[in-house]
Order: structure tokens, then C-alpha cells, then sequence
């Protein structure tokens, strides 16, 4: 029997932060022991909006080289650049066409961008979600691990496969398209802004503070946590809507320590705000410490990093090719000669 497949990425825009970490790469990590898994850098979704070109390869393999510190391992998992495999673009202009246009208009991702870029939106915004069901769709992902603010986007490659493929096109003896499930894990999947427990940490907030990024030095990890958002009430707790910013930090105090939920709470119950930060930034810095070590490793020596994305590439390209031509030929089009 061959393994279930996993399929998932992140986007090289900038430096990730422990939202990209807590509630997507980590769980990669343990997927690749059981998993058949496929992590790209997807650099087309990072052209969606305006973007530096003389960033862009660089922050590209700073992302790759990340997920191989945060424990990807090329021997388990295929590691690739999304623009490096042609299907991806390929398979999304097959999607377009059997996609209806209000499916996309009313992405809650899509909304939100789109009031930030003003006159300015572009198509690829809108047509994000398309080209991110196409990644998973080209694989046959059977779960795609991401955080809670992707299930619209993994809901949208479902209805794709199933209604607008599957049901209208036939494949050769099974359906053309794997229909994927989403795998969000309650832990770790809404790291929430250090500046604002109701909204989510993000690469793009404007604030640097509202973020911890896995490549921030000690010091400044210690000064932002020092600066993080807090109540005047004293004793740590989860679940009190009325404390967004208290059950954020506990959350990632919980995960980062390693103590989990219970221990934490039970620990913190009756801690001040003085006695817990500096608890809080510790276990982030010794966390990152390794991820920062093994980085800096990979990014000295670019040959190691090369061939892992050279590998990933290849054996992306194999399965990927083979679900293009399975979709190709559902849709009809004529075989080259
Ligand atoms: P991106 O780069 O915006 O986010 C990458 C991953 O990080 C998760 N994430 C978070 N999780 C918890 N708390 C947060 N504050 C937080 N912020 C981000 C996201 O849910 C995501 O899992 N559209 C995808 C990229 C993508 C993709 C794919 C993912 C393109 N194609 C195919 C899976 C499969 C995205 O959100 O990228």
C-alpha cells in the first residue's frame, strides 16, 4: 500500500514567523514520518501582489532553506520551487475555466487584499485560490496541512475537484482529481498579533512588533515580548474572550516550552505579567535557537540546498506531470504527436 500523500507551502514573502511555524511547517515535520509528502516555496502566490524582483530568489531559498531547519528531510519529503514545475500554472488555466467567478469574489483572503491594494488588484489575487488548488490537485494530496485562515481556500479545491471536474469530466477508470482534506490542528493554527489578540499574526501587519520571526535574534525576540499587548489582569488562563492577548501568549508558551496545555495553565494560573514574559521569552529563544543554527548552515553553503531543490523539483515534476496529462485528457485536448 502506498503512503497517504500530504501536500502544502508557504510564501517567500518576507521573513516567516511563528504563525507560518506553529500552524503549518511543524506539523509537515510530523506528517513526513507517515506522509508521502510535497512542500514547495510558492513563489507565484508571492507575485499576487507588488513584490520586489530583486528579493524574490533570494527570499525563496531563505524559505526552503527554512523549512529544511525547521526539520524537513529531503530523504522523507520532496522540498521544491512552485515556478520551477511548469504544471502548476498549466493546471491553474484549466481550472479558470470551470471555475465559477463568484466562487472567487467572495474569498474572505481575497476581500481583505483587495481593500488593501485599492485600484491596484490584480487578477492573480483573485485567481490565488485557483493556483493553490491546482498545487494540491497536481499531487493528489489526501491532507493538506495548513493554519485555520486557509480552510476557505482548501474548501474552494474541494468543490473545484469534486463539482467542477469530477462531476463533469470522466477520468479513464477512477475520478481525474483526488478531492483533499484539510488538516488544521487546533494547536498552533491562529497565532494571533503580539500587538492585537483578535487579529491574526502576519507577514504583513506594518507593525515588525505584532510579529516574532524564526530568524529574530535573541534580543529582539525578548524586546517584543516585552512590548506584547497584555490586560491589567494578574494569572494566565485559556479561553476567556474577554483576554485574546492572555490566551495567545499562554498558547504559544504552552507549544514552545514544550510543557502542552494543561501544564502550562496549571503553571501560569496565578503568574504577573513580569514574571511570565521573561518565561515566555526564553522558551522562544531556546525554540528558534536550533531552527537559527542549522539556517545559517544552510544558507553558507549554497550546494546543499541546490541539490535538495534540484531532487524536490524532479520527483515533483514526475507526479505532477502525470495528473496535467490525466486532466488533459479528461478535458479532451488533442495528444501531441
Ligand atoms: P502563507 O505564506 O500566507 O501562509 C503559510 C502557512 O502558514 C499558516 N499561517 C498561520 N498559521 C497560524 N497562525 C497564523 N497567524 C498564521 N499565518 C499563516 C497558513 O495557514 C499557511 O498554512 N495560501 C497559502 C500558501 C499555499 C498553499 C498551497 C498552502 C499556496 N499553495 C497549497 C497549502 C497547499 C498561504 O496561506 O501561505
Amino acid at each position: 500500500m502506498s503512503r497517504p500523500r500530504v501536500l502544502s507551502g508557504v510564501q517567500p514573502t518576507g521573513a516567516l514567523h511563528l504563525g507560518n511555524w506553529l500552524g503549518a511547517i511543524r506539523n509537515w515535520v510530523d506528517l513526513q514520518e507517515t506522509h508521502d509528502t510535497f512542500v514547495c516555496v510558492v513563489d507565484l502566490h508571492a507575485i499576487t501582489v507588488p513584490h520586489d524582483p530583486s528579493r524574490l530568489a533570494e527570499d525563496t531559498r531563505s524559505t526552503a532553506a527554512l523549512y529544511l531547519a525547521c526539520g524537513i528531510d529531503p530523504k522523507r519529503c520532496s522540498v521544491f520551487v512552485q515556478s520551477q514545475v511548469a504544471a502548476h500554472s498549466e493546471l491553474c488555466w484549466l481550472l479558470n475555466c470551470v471555475t465559477p467567478l463568484n466562487w472567487l469574489e467572495r474569498m474572505i483572503q481575497f476581500k481583505e487584499k483587495a481593500v488593501k491594494q485599492g485600484d491596484n488588484v490584480s487578477v492573480g489575487l483573485l485567481d490565488y485560490p485557483v493556483l493553490m488548488a491546482a498545487d494540491i490537485l497536481l499531487y493528489d494530496a489526501d491532507l493538506v496541512p495548513v493554519g485555520e485562515d486557509q480552510k476557505q481556500h482548501l474548501e474552494l479545491a474541494r468543490d473545484i475537484a469534486q463539482q467542477r471536474i469530477n462531476a463533469r469530466f470522466r477520468g479513464k477508470d477512477t475520478p481525474v482529481l483526488k478531492v483533499p482534506k484539510p488538516l488544521i490542528l487546533k494547536e498552533g493554527a491562529r497565532v494571533m498579533s503580539l500587538t492585537d489578540g483578535r487579529s491574526k499574526m502576519s507577514k504583513s501587519d506594518p507593525n515588525e512588533g505584532s510579529r516574532i520571526t524564526l530568524l529574530d535574534p535573541p534580543e529582539l525576540i525578548t524586546k517584543k515580548i516585552k512590548r506584547a499587548k497584555t490586560d491589567p489582569e494578574r494569572g494566565l488562563e485559556f479561553g476567556n474572550p474577554d483576554r485574546p492577548e492572555t490566551d495567545n501568549l499562554l498558547g504559544l508558551y504552552a507549544i514552545l516550552s514544550g510543557k502542552g496545555r494543561q501544564q502550562a495553565a496549571t503553571e501560569c494560573a496565578e503568574m504577573g505579567w513580569g514574571q511570565f514574559k521573561p518565561l515566555l521569552a526564553e522558551a522562544t529563544v531556546s525554540a528558534l535557537e536550533p531552527i537559527q543554527a542549522r539556517y545559517r548552515e544552510l544558507m553558507q553553503d549554497p550546494t546543499e540546498l541546490d541539490q535538495v531543490l534540484r531532487t524536490g523539483r524532479e520527483k515533483a515534476e514526475t507526479v505532477a506531470n502525470d495528473t496535467l496529462e490525466r486532466v488533459r485528457d479528461a478535458l479532451g485536448f488533442a495528444r501531441p504527436a
